[in-house]
């Protein structure tokens, strides 16, 4: 939400809708990155850890911002990028100065091949960036970035970063922030001897990620533990990575390390197609790696990547919601998401980041436009990118005063995560069921909620007492808004394409 006026959403204009986001039910907001940034990727390029950009506001807009979700109960979790700064922060200004100054190793710089090339064979996650390595013309050597060439990787090989960076974790967490998500965790550990990666690594891709030599290192395990002995400090604090790993093995040993992360960001489960077979499959791997104190963090939807509602398409959305709000875990939602929106369109005149991820960011629409412009309530100016062209329909406005909506339907499904123990921490039991569908029991004993989605576009009928189950059970939930509280019968659950349901048994 753009309060300013500028086309871009800030700091003030979150906290102008934290009523909003309190009527959805959530407990806490994750922030993007809002640090002073040159922008070369959105804010993931920091120029200073422990300021704010003025095109997002002041740190005054920010202390109001805390101040303002801390009275409404929702915590405010910031993202952190510890992996690399701007070219522009002044560490890396000092370090590219000159060989012999006192920051030089603060990055990691290196002499060329013999044949005059990059020292080795790593790539930048982006491909338009190519190399992750750029030859500085004045002091005659390269330096790494995982990420543009704007975003040089600090060296947390030495000591005296992880030092710094843990004092721009302490400036926060004394001003009263409830956490952290860290950008790339697995990436602060690297091969020290630089090896290069066998020359069919991609980035994100499932190679055997054993033979990769520019993230996931132990080393980055140690160094998420020294984190979370900062974070400890400080009581009620939370951390969890972006853990880009899609070997769910790797990916576990974060998930389970009890002193490092609280929670891991699983990308397997987001790359999964919209197939109850490969959740299921993905589902029972996880229960057979996940150790006992482990507790998984499920999301569908995030700023880099297409929305479900584009990327599995719009009879999904309610479904997918079903499932991520659902399975035992915690839960994270990107802004939109409770209203179903789709990925907007975007013109190549229209575009600003540099590896395609316009679409998914666009603005939130929060009034219909016939109504409030053609801004959609996100702003009075230009917005940034386009408004998704459904807004008349898919605003917030709209769907808040129509009981039949997407975001109705969110804000019933979290009132009912919120109100049911057993949806929030009981066990999880998956249950056998037809093969287009999952089919699953959260909590013990008297306490027992199943849940049926049917993800296929054809009607599917699970039936109970070959999961074990008898009687009948009350309806608590179901994604299609005409359905009313009732009882059904557990011999044979009918279930229309793309439907879930949440019953009491
Ligand atoms: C992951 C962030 O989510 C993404 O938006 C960013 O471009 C990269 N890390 C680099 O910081």
């Amino acid at each position: 939400m753009d309060a300013s006026g500028d086309g871009v959403g800030d700091l003030a204009g979150i906290t102008s809708k934290l009523d909003y986001i309190s009527a959805l039910g959530v407990d806490a907001i994750w922030l993007s990155p809002f640090y002073p940034s040159p922008m070369a990727d959105f804010g993931y390029d920091v120029s200073n850890y422990t300021g704010v950009h003025d095109l997002f506001g002041t740190m005054t807009d920010f202390d109001e911002l805390l101040a303002e979700a801390h009275s409404r109960n929702l915590k405010l979790i910031i993202d952190w990028v510890p992996n690399h700064t701007s070219d522009q922060h002044p560490w890396f200004a000092e370090s590219r100065s000159s060989r012999i100054n006192d920051k030089r190793d603060w990055y990691v710089w290196r002499d060329g091949a013999p044949d005059g090339g990059p020292p080795n064979n790593w790539m930048a996650a982006f491909r338009r960036a190519g190399r992750a390595w750029t030859f500085d013309e004045s002091t005659g050597q390269w330096y790494l970035h995982s990420f543009l060439a704007e975003q040089p990787d600090l060296n947390w090989d030495n000591p005296e970063v992880e030092a710094a960076m843990h004092d721009t974790l302490r400036f926060w967490l004394d001003k009263g922030v409830d956490g952290f998500r860290i950008d790339v965790a697995h990436k602060i550990g690297k091969d020290p001897g630089l090896t290069d990666n066998p020359a069919d690594v991609e980035e994100f891709t499932a190679l055997d990620p054993m033979r990769r030599h520019d993230q996931d290192w132990p080393s980055a395990h140690e160094r998420l533990a020294a984190i979370r002995r900062v974070v400890d400090d400080y009581p009620g604090r939370m951390i969890v990575g972006e853990v880009y790993i899609l070997d769910l093995e790797r990916l576990m040993d974060y998930v389970n390390a009890s002193d490092e992360l609280h929670l891991s960001h699983n990308f397997v489960f987001l790359h999964q197609p919209w197939d109850a077979d490969a959740f299921r499959k993905l589902l029972e791997g996880m229960e057979e790696l996940t150790s006992p104190e482990a507790w998984a963090a499920w999301f569908l939807n995030n700023h880099d990547h297409s929305r479900v509602a584009t990327r599995y398409g719009p009879h999904a959305v309610r479904a997918a919601a079903l499932l991520v709000l659902t399975l035992r875990g915690t839960p994270f939602l990107f802004q939109g998401e409770e209203l179903g929106l789709p990925d907007a369109p975007v013109s190549p005149d229209q575009e600003v980041d540099v590896d395609g991820r316009d679409p998914e960011r666009a603005p939130i629409p929060w009034e219909a436009p016939s109504s409030n412009g053609p801004g959609a309530g996100f702003s009075s100016g230009a917005p940034w990118l386009p408004i998704t062209p459904e807004a008349e329909r898919l605003n917030a406005a709209t769907q808040s005063e129509d009981p039949g909506s997407t975001l109705s339907f969110y804000r019933r499904l979290i009132r009912l995560r919120r109100q049911t123990v057993c949806l929030q921490s009981g066990s999880f039991e998956l249950l056998s069921s037809p093969k287009e569908g999952l089919a699953y029991v959260r909590g013990e004993a008297e306490h027992r909620m199943l849940v049926v989605i049917n993800f296929s576009d054809a009607e599917v009928c699970f039936e109970g007492a070959l999961a074990g189950l008898q009687g009948t059970a009350r309806v608590a939930l179901a994604t299609d808004p005409e359905s009313r509280p009732h009882e059904v019968d557990l011999r044979a659950v009918p279930l229309s394409p793309g439907e879930g349901l949440i019953l009491h048994l």
